[in-house]
């Protein structure tokens, strides 16, 4: 059987670090804020943002919880977002997504100062990271990294495939795969003869949004699959874009879901919340 990449355990070795630093911050008399908003009421995001806010508390990070309406305009919220941009005691600002249809998530994403833009999705930050500069880091990707070291997975020289290119997972995947010196190839739906792609991976990340669509047919023995996505399938149980029983018995080391990657986008979060504060 192969490694099991244990996402709980190295997220909360991560939050365990973290509460210290924040422990020692506070000592100095930094204090760390987090504003967290949420347009409407997407159960999933409730969700997400809860945790979120729970994670800030067992961390010693404070947070600011807006919750607003729905019906809630751009100006309304690019006003707030202004706000918190001034506001001394913020250190970090962070927009859930998605936002209602009639609210343009880029020019949202656009108006938080790239200084609180813990979430890294913010031009300057994307930026930042393509040239090898200094910027928040979307936390899903910077998960990922963490999850490979600290797992005892080189990355330098390695065949790295990534499937999918959305702006918050798949690109900055590549860029910070690049950045660990791997040979980096990035797939997506238009790509011909997909199999043959995944198959020279030494690591697979996969972040395509299709329940177990990955078999063993994509994944070359003894590579490290990486499993970002996250779905209910028949019997209303997790599982992700692999299929998890199929690939395991070829590869060396896989993430499970749930427990995989998952808990890693908090910690990372987390991670860039204390930054942010450091920074500021
Ligand atoms: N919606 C789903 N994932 C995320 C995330 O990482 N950040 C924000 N802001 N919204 C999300």
């Amino acid at each position: 059987m192969p490694q099991i990449i244990d996402g709980k355990a190295v997220s909360a070795a991560i939050k365990e670090e973290l509460k210290i630093k924040v422990e020692e911050l506070k000592k100095q008399g930094i204090s760390i804020c987090l504003a967290v908003i949420q347009v409407g009421n997407d159960p999933a995001s409730s969700v997400y943002v809860g945790n979120k806010k729970k994670a800030c508390a067992y961390i010693g990070i404070d947070s600011l919880a807006y919750e607003l309406p729905e019906e809630t305009t751009q100006e309304e919220l690019l006003r707030l977002v202004g706000e918190l941009n001034e506001k001394e005691e913020v250190s970090g600002i962070l927009v859930q997504l998605p936002l209602p249809a009639h609210i343009d998530e880029d020019a949202v994403i656009r108006a938080i100062d790239p200084k609180k833009d813990v979430d890294g999705f913010h031009p300057q930050s994307v930026g930042a990271l393509c040239i090898g500069q200094h910027g928040f880091v979307s936390c899903t990707p910077a998960g990922i990294i963490q999850l490979l070291k600290r797992s005892g997975i080189e990355i330098a020289g390695k065949e790295c495939v990534v499937v999918g290119r959305s702006n918050i997972v798949g690109k900055p995947m590549a860029l910070l795969l690049l950045r660990e010196n791997g040979t980096v190839t990035v797939a997506h739906s238009k790509t011909k003869d997909l199999k043959e792609v995944t198959r020279r991976a030494d690591i697979l990340v996969v972040a395509v949004g299709k329940p177990k669509m990955i078999t063993r047919e994509y994944v070359k023995d003894g590579a490290v699959v990486i499993d970002v996505g996250i779905h209910r399938n028949e019997n209303n149980k997790l599982c992700g874009d692999v299929d998890f029983d199929s690939v395991a018995p070829v590869c060396s080391a896989i993430t499970p879901v749930p427990g995989g990657v998952g808990p890693m986008t908090i910690a990372m979060l987390m991670h860039n919340c204390v930054e942010a504060g450091i920074l500021r």
